[in-house]
């Protein structure tokens, strides 16, 4: 039996059937075995997503077919994330470096720096943006070069995390729009900001520990947040006031934690914008909306 040519095609059909028979977990910018086997196989073969359907029947070289082979077999024996694999993930359109000092980048905030936050937000005049939770840098740089016209901050507690970040503003042409700071949550306080953007860790204790074995992959500090999964956002709400201008926006990730925060905080009328491409979780709060700070309502009754 003459042997089988092997094609894109067919790589990616049989890394879609291990990936398959061997019951990994997907969740980190694709959510099922043939996009993940797409993702890989093109990698390795240098395949851009947008390939002509003709090159996707024509042999590939043995030492190509190889390539393809390693990958596939480390993403099922390792149980890591396709992106830690390749080193690259895609967000906003841009391809950002990362390996396992970030999280892989996946937040819906994706959708509204594509659609510059319309209709949550007037794009046009917002000058200062601060990104809280940079991890690779992906929405604070992504955000940069959606909105020419803005500064952007950002700030992780991981220096480790800020070395990528730095990496990628620099290979995507805006150090010198996006300033990293290693802080807790805010930095040191300067003028408000227009937009304040954060994709926190969120995720409580218990839930981290049964995480699927991907997940063990990513750093820790990027996803729980103590008992609750609300240490961090918690403390971000405390100190927003000072931060966020008066006619300010906060856009936030907490994905399945979302219920509980509205639940924790039911005086923060938060919008909860409906993303057209999957994932709940992303709320909106205007500074306008903020309830009045305690020693002010206090001073208005007296
Ligand atoms: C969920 S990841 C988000 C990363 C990135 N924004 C993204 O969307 O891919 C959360 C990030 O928060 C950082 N972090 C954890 N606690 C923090 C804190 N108290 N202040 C600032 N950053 C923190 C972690 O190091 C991690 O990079």
């Amino acid at each position: 039996m003459a042997p089988r040519v092997l094609t894109p095609r067919r790589l990616v059909l049989n890394a879609e059937r291990r990936f398959q028979r061997a019951r990994l977990v997907f969740g980190h910018g694709t959510d099922n075995a043939r996009d993940e086997a797409v993702f890989l196989v093109f990698h390795a073969l240098g395949l851009p997503f947008n390939v002509e359907e003709a090159t996707l029947d024509r042999p590939v070289a043995a030492e190509a077919a190889a390539s393809v082979e390693a990958l596939v077999t480390r993403r099922i024996a390792e149980q890591r994330p396709a992106a830690y694999l390749t080193g690259r993930m895609w967000f906003c359109g841009h391809e950002f470096a990362v390996d396992e000092r970030v999280l892989v980048p996946r937040s819906p905030i994706g959708e509204l720096i594509n659609d510059r936050f319309a209709p949550w937000l007037d794009a046009a005049p917002v000058r200062r943006v601060l990104d809280i939770a940079t991890g690779s840098g992906c929405i604070a740089i992504a955000t940069a070069l959606a909105l020419p016209e803005a500064m952007v901050d950002a700030t992780d507690i991981s220096d480790a995390a800020l070395t990528v970040a730095r990496a990628n503003a620099a290979r995507l042409g805006v150090a010198d729009r996006v300033r990293f700071y290693l802080a807790d949550i805010y930095p040191d306080a300067g003028e408000p900001y227009d937009l304040i953007l954060a994709n926190p860790p969120y995720v409580p204790q218990a839930e981290f520990d049964a995480l699927p074995p991907e997940y063990r992959h990513e750093p820790a500090l990027g996803l729980v947040s103590g008992d609750d999964g609300l240490d961090v956002v918690r403390r971000l709400l405390a100190r927003l006031r000072p931060y966020l201008a008066s006619d300010g926006v906060l856009v936030m990730d907490t994905g399945a934690t979302s219920e509980a925060m509205a639940e924790a905080f039911p005086d923060l009328p938060f919008y909860w914008p409906e993303m057209t491409h999957g994932g709940d979780g992303i709320s909106v709060l205007y500074a306008r909306d903020l309830p009045a700070p305690r020693g002010d309502a206090a001073r208005r009754t007296r």
